[in-house]
Parts: C-alpha cells; structure tokens; sequence
C-alpha cells in the first residue's frame, strides 16, 4: 500500500527513484509519480501503473540529483492523474509524498479555503503540504520547522518526503505510523518504505521510528525528534539479497514463493528445532519463559492470512499448553475497548510487520500491561520492535500479494513456540514432544514432495476456473486451512469462495450446493476423518462437485470425490504446513487460466498500513 522513494546523491534521481517505484509494485497501488528538483520542481504522475507513468515522460527533461516518486493506494478521492502524488503546494515552491490518512484534514482544509488556498485533488495530502506551507509564510520559519509545527497539530499516520523547489540538495522526511528506510551510500542517500528498493545500492540502513523526523542531504543525515532534539540514527546491516526480491526464472512471484517453502520452512526451524537433540531452542520464549508458561490467556492479534495462522496457532496452544486463546481480528480488537489483564500474553502475527490495525492494536494492548510477543517476517519491521519478544518466521521477502511462504512460516514458528510452551509447562509429555518434533522437521521434504509434480492441480483449475462460486470445507486444524483456500481464490482469482467448518456448512451453505458448486474439502487423516467422510457424502448426495486434498495412500475420499489432490501423511497438529500447499496452488492456477495479475490482483495491497 503506497509506496516511497526518495534520492539525494550525484547519481540522476530519476532512475533511481523509477527502479525503486518498480519494486515496491507489489504493495499494491493505482496511480504513481515523481517530483524533481533542478531549476525548479517538476512533478510528473499518472494514474495506472508505473510503466504508464515511465512511458508518459519520455522526452521531458528528468535531469536532477534529488527528487521523490511514490505509488498511490486510493484513500481520499479516486485514483486520478490529479489525485496521484507529488502533490504540489500553493506557492509551486513544495512538493510532498504521503502514505497513511490524516485523519483530521477538513477542518484544516476549511481554515486554509477561508485563507484563500486552493486544491486542485480531493487527497489530505494536498491539505497538510499547504498547512505546512501556511505555517512558513506565517512564522516566517525553515521549512523543518514548519514541518514540525504541523506534525504537532495533525491526527493520523504519515510517512512524508518533503522536498523545496529553491533546495536542489535535501529531503525532509518524517513517520508516525507507516514505514521509512533511509539507505545509506557514499556521498548518497536512498529513502524507501521499505529496503527492497535500496538493497541493490547499500546494505546499511536507518529505520526512522516514530515521531522522528529526517534532514537527508547527499553527505548528511540528520534525525531529530518533534521537540527538535537530535537523534542518534542507529545503522542495520541488511541481511537480504538482491535475489530474494526478483523472480529468478519464475513467471510470478507468487509461483516462486510457493516453491521456496521447502527451503523457507527449513530456514525457519534451522538452529531452532534440534531433531537429533529433541530439542527446540528460542530464545525469544526462553528468555520470557514464565510469562508464556504462567500466562492465563493468550490473545492473539492479526489480519488476513495472518488471522487464520492464529486460528491454527489456537489450536495448537490449547491443546499442547492448555491455556485458553482468543483469536482477534486487529481491526475490531483495537476499538472495541478490549479487557486485557496484566500478565495476558499478546501474540502478533504479520508478514510484513506494518499493518496500521495490528500495530495499534498492540500499541493499546502494550498500553494496558500486556506482554507482547511478535511473530513477524520483515526484520526491524514496526510491529517487530514493539514487541517485548518474537520470533522471527526467516521466510525473506514475500513479494506476491497473496501471502504463501510467510503464512507456513508462520505455522512453523507456532507450532515449535506451541511445543516448547507445552513441554516446559508440562501439558506435553515427553513422547509426544519428541514425536511431533521429528514430525515437523520431516516437513519441509514432504512440503517438496507436494511440489514435485503439480500438473494434477493445474488441470483441476482448469476444470473449474469458471465456478461463479466455491465452498472450502475443513474440521479441526483443516477448518482455517478451509477459510484460507477460500481467502486465497477470492484474492487471486476474484471468485467469491467461502470457508467453513464442514459440520457448520449444514446450518445455511449446503443451500448454496448443487451440480455446480464446487465443494473442496481438506479431508486428510486425522481425529476428525470418519465425521468429515460423512460430509462429503452429504455434498455428494446433493449433487456437489467434491475436490479434496487427502492423505497419500487413502481410498475412501477419493471413492467418492470428483478429484483428489493427495498430501503426505503427518501429525494433525501440524497438517496445515501440507494441506496448505494445494490450495495455494489451486488459486494461483486458477488465476493464471482467467489471464489475472496474480502477484497484483485489483484492488488489493500487500503492506496495509492505513486502517
Ligand atoms: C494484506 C495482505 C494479506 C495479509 C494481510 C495481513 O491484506 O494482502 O496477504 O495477510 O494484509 O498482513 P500482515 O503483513 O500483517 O501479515
């Protein structure tokens, strides 16, 4: 969702900043611009996608060495060349990038109309650049200052990269809320949303937190606080490679995810689960041993794919540590004044570790005295550093909207923090520890196996890729495996599917059935089997076409499905790592036969930083 760049240094700005608008595509956007500075501000943007954007300026004069470019998620107004950013203020002497919402821009957009100001797009953006540019006239100040004069008074998110047409040399940038890298070159400065359009220049890196804002000039970087008290900008070392963010031979990204997770999973459970020791090392709960094995309650706080990790990590936790665990959607969580206890423990599930609802959801929960323990895939990510703990899912950069490698990540991380809690407290014998530890390190190879030959799958999309509709049916640790295949067809293939537990499906869905609904079950050998053998016979008796995903080896699901789609056979508790990996095919396939930009489908964006 939005994404930033900015350039300061002796290279041309335009390429740079035109590469790095590329790379952040995949967050999800509508509309895309740029702001130069050489003799002047020139500000060029266009609705669409970038290469519009890079096709609209050919033969205009791009010459500069600072400038800004942003990509546009629509909030305020609809995506339009007009309401696409830079935006430029009154005076044609500032212009402005912004990605989050300021909440409170009408009554300031009424006191600037009373003063006489114009604005030619409906975004707050346009807004809070002329109030910066009011407060200058007014207090006659530097335009830092005046910038933090109205950071003061606003409400809202924000990351801004403010740049003056009489200042070919500086950015001003500032954050609350929604993310900002500044890279750090030689004689050269590189600001982004996130590092994916730095990486390829230098790994040291600033992570601007909240509150701060940034003076960025080609040898110089200076970070102050809203009370204009400078900062110590603390430099990270990128642990990422250019690879990791380009298709390497793939046709998308999300095909490449996919078949990463052998690797990605093993990366994750690498010097964490010590098969050969039955051991499981984290030092993310050892360190907070007590508060996660005295905890009376476990929340756990997502959104998205996210959520149904916590879905299955609720199962999990409460049947390997018996402590009970609610599992909340971020969003309603952080406004429906929660009751939190001091000593509850807080789990954060986020790939991307900036969803606006999950970090103020966590702000609030932290606020109230709750222990806070994030599992999270961008390193140095917001949610990453307010949380007291984490453990983090090592899936690398997950570039397609529709989350894959970072959602069985995740299941990783779950599964070993649900073992080691359980076995520490005592819910969880000894046997059984060792059993489902050999069991999970045994994934990534059947993960492999799944992905071995996947034209069986590619052809069930085809037979069904003109379904108006899709029922995903799933019990126990299948039942969010269920709503996730549904969550996935509906984000890449743009059919309406839902997800359900295959017993509640007879309290309202099974009207829906008939011979052409397609109905998948996530049917593999487990402690629910016989009961959902039972639902598929009543799919089938109303006529229902049945995929299911069962386990190898099995004969009486397939007997009665339509097509079957067979996983390797493992513990229940860990299932979804396998049963997953289908369906995450099946939509991407499915995708691909109706011609859809799957790693970009509409309206979708891949780092929700606005709530
Ligand atoms: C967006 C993405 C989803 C993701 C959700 C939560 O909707 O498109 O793929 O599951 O945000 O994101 P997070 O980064 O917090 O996991």
């Amino acid at each position: 969702m939005c994404g930033i760049v900015g350039y300061t240094g002796s290279r041309e700005a335009y390429p740079v900043i035109l590469k790095g608008l590329k790379r952040l595509e995949y967050r999800g956007y509508d509309s895309s611009g740029v702001a130069l500075i050489n003799n002047g501000l020139k500000v060029y943007k266009k609705k669409g996608k970038v290469a519009e954007l890079e096709e609209s300026v050919i033969g205009k004069d791009l010459h500069a060495h600072v400038g800004i470019g942003h990509t546009r998620w629509a909030t305020h107004g609809e995506p339009s060349d007009r309401n696409a950013h830079p935006h430029v203020s009154n005076s044609g002497q500032l212009a402005m990038i912004h990605n989050g919402i300021i909440e409170n821009y009408v009554p300031i957009k009424n006191d600037l109309l009373k003063k006489g100001y114009t604005f030619s797009s409906d975004t707050d953006t346009e807004v809070l650049l002329n109030f910066i540019e009011d407060i200058k006239k007014n207090n006659n100040c530097t335009l830092e200052e005046a910038l933090r004069i109205a950071l003061k008074r606003i409400v809202g998110a924000y990351c801004i990269l403010l740049v003056a047409a009489d200042d070919p040399e500086t950015i001003i940038a500032a954050r609350k809320g929604s993310p900002l890298v500044i890279g750090i070159g030689k004689g050269e400065h590189f600001l982004a949303s996130d590092a994916s359009p730095i990486i390829e220049y230098t790994k040291e890196v600033v992570y601007v937190n909240d509150y701060e804002i940034a003076i960025v000039r080609p040898d110089e970087l200076i970070l102050k606080n809203l009370g204009n008290e400078k900062q110590t900008p603390f430099i990270t070392k990128l642990d990422m490679e250019l690879a990791a963010i380009e298709k390497g031979g793939y046709d998308h990204f999300m095909i490449k995810e996919i078949h990463e997770q052998p690797d990605t999973i093993h990366d994750c459970l690498r010097g964490r689960l010590l098969a050969e020791h039955g051991q499981i090392v984290m030092s993310g709960i050892e360190d907070h041993l007590e508060a996660l094995t005295q905890a009376q309650r476990i929340v756990i706080v997502a959104c998205g794919t996210s959520w149904h990790a916590g879905l299955i990590a609720e199962y999990m936790i409460e049947e390997l540590c018996r402590i009970p665990v609610e599992v909340e959607y971020a969003s309603e969580f952080r406004y429906r004044n929660p009751i939190i206890h001091k000593g509850d423990v807080i789990i954060a599930i986020s790939q991307s570790g900036e969803t606006a609802d999950t970090l103020v959801a966590l702000e609030k929960a932290k606020e109230q005295g709750a222990f806070i323990f994030g599992v999270v895939n961008a390193v140095c990510s917001s949610i990453a550093r307010i949380s007291h703990a984490g453990a983090y899912t090592h899936a690398g950069p997950e570039i397609g909207v529709a989350s894959t490698k970072a959602f069985t990540g995740q299941l990783a991380v779950l599964a070993m923090m649900a073992l080691k809690i359980g076995y520490s407290k005592g819910t969880l014998s000894h046997e059984r520890y060792l059993q489902l530890i050999n069991e999970l390190n045994a994934i990534p190879e059947k993960v492999k196996e799944i992905l071995q030959d996947t034209s069986h799958i590619q052809a069930i999309a085809t037979k069904y890729k003109d379904a108006h509709d899709f029922l995903f049916l799933g019990r126990g640790y299948n039942f969010p495996v269920a709503l996730e295949g549904a969550l996935k067809l509906k984000e890449i293939s743009y059919i309406h599917a839902e997800g359900y537990p295959a017993a509640e499906m007879k309290h309202g869905p099974i009207a829906l059935v008939d011979e052409n609904l397609p109905v998948l079950f996530v049917a593999t050998k487990d402690s629910y089997y016989e009961k959902i053998v039972s639902n598929v016979q009543e799919i089938k008796a109303r006529k229902g076409k049945v995929i299911a995903v069962a386990t190898s080896g099995d004969t009486v699901i397939p007997s009665m499905a339509n097509d079957t789609i067979f996983v390797p056979d493992t513990d229940e508790v860990i299932a979804p790592l396998l049963s997953v990996i289908p369906l995450q095919l099946l939509s991407y396939y499915v995708g691909i036969a109706k011609g859809i930009d799957v790693d970009k489908p509409r309206n979708l964006a891949k780092s929700v930083t606005v709530e």
